[in-house]
C-alpha cells in the first residue's frame, strides 16, 4: 500500500500510551483507525477526541485475552468497513516479579495479554486479510526484552521473545497472501505508565538521569516516535521487508555495560 489514506487500522491497547500515540498518528495521516482497546472510559475518549479533530475513529472495546472477544470486534469492523488493512499488536501489561515470587496466576496474566493475545488477534484479523484478497500487513509490538533483560522479568521476556519468534513464523505462513510481519521493540518509552513506574521510585529525578545515561542518544523514545517506524512498516516504503524485528531504544541495548573507569 502507498500510503495509508483510507486504509483500515486497528490498534489494540490505543486506549493509552504507544498504542494512543500509533492511533493518532495513523489517523493524521488519513487511515480509518479501530481503537481496539479494554476500557470504555480511555476508548471513549480518544474516539471522541480524535473525531472532534476530523479524524476517522471507531472505538471497539476489545480484550485481547479473550477469544470471544477478538471474535466479535474482528467481525464487528468488518460490518463498519468491510475490511482490515492493518493490524498494530500493541496491547500488553508488564508484571515485574522474582521468580522466586511469581505465581501461575501472574505467569497466565501476562502470557494471557501479551502474547495470546498477539495469537488470537493475528489469527482473526489474518483470516479476514486473506479472504480480502488485497494482503495487508501486521505489526507486533514486543520490547527490547526479547533481546537482554534484567532481574525479575522471566514472565515479559518470554512473552516479548515469543512474539519475536512468533513474527517470523508468521510471515513466513502469510508471505503468500500478501501479508507482511514485523515487529517493533520499544526500549523505555515516555508513556502514563512510565511516569507512574517513575514517580514510585524514591529519588524519580536521580534515577531518570541515570537511565537518560545509559542511552546513546541521552533520550528515551516517545510514542510518537515509535509511530513514526510502525508508520513505515505499514506502507510501501518497507515492500520488501518481512519477518525482522526491530529495535527502537536510543542506543540503550548497544551498550555493553556501564563504567567510566574502562
Ligand atoms: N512503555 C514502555 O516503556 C514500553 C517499552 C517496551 C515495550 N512496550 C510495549 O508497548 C505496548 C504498550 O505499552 P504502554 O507502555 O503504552 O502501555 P500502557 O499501559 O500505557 O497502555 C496499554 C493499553 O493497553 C490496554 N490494555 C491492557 N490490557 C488489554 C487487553 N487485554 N486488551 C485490550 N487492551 C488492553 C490498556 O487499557 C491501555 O490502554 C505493550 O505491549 C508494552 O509491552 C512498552
Amino acid at each position: 500500500m502507498q500510503d495509508i489514506n483510507n486504509k483500515v487500522v486497528i490498534v489494540t491497547g490505543s486506549g493509552n500510551g504507544i498504542g494512543k500515540g500509533i492511533a493518532e498518528l495513523m489517523a493524521k495521516r488519513g487511515a480509518k483507525v479501530i481503537l481496539a482497546t479494554k476500557y470504555d472510559d480511555e476508548g471513549s475518549a480518544l474516539e471522541n477526541n480524535m473525531m472532534e479533530m476530523g479524524y476517522w475513529a471507531r472505538y471497539v472495546q476489545t480484550d485481547v485475552s479473550n477469544e470471544e472477544s477478538v471474535k466479535n470486534m474482528v467481525e464487528e469492523v468488518l460490518g463498519i468497513t468491510g475490511k482490515i488493512d492493518v493490524l498494530v499488536n500493541n496491547a500488553g501489561i508488564t508484571i515485574f516479579k522474582s521468580i522466586l515470587e511469581a505465581t501461575l496466576s501472574d505467569w497466565n496474566k501476562v502470557i494471557d495479554t501479551d502474547l495470546k493475545g498477539v495469537f488470537l488477534c493475528s489469527k482473526y484479523v489474518a483470516a479476514a486479510m486473506v479472504k480480502n484478497l488485497e494482503g495487508g500487513s501486521i505489526v507486533n509490538i514486543s520490547s527490547n526484552h526479547a533481546y537482554r533483560t534484567l532481574p525479575d522479568t522471566e514472565m515479559y521476556a518470554a512473552a516479548k521473545g515469543g512474539i519475536n519468534a512468533m513474527t517470523r513464523s508468521m510471515a513466513v505462513s502469510l508471505g503468500k497472501f500478501g501479508i507482511r510481519v514485523n515487529a517493533v521493540c520499544p526500549g523505555f518509552t515516555d508513556t502514563n505508565h512510565y511516569q507512574r513506574w517513575l514517580s514510585e521510585k524514591e529519588n524519580p529525578g536521580a534515577i531518570e538521569k541515570e537511565i537518560f545515561d545509559l542511552h546513546a542518544l541521552g533520550k528515551i523514545s516517545t510514542p510518537a516516535d515509535i509511530a513514526e517506524l510502525v508508520f513505515f512498516l505499514v506502507t510501501d516504503s518497507s515492500k520488501n521487508i518481512t519477518g525482522s524485528d526491530f529495535l527502537i531504544d536510543g542506543g540503550l541495548t548497544a551498550r555493553l555495560y556501564h563504567s567510566d573507569k574502562f
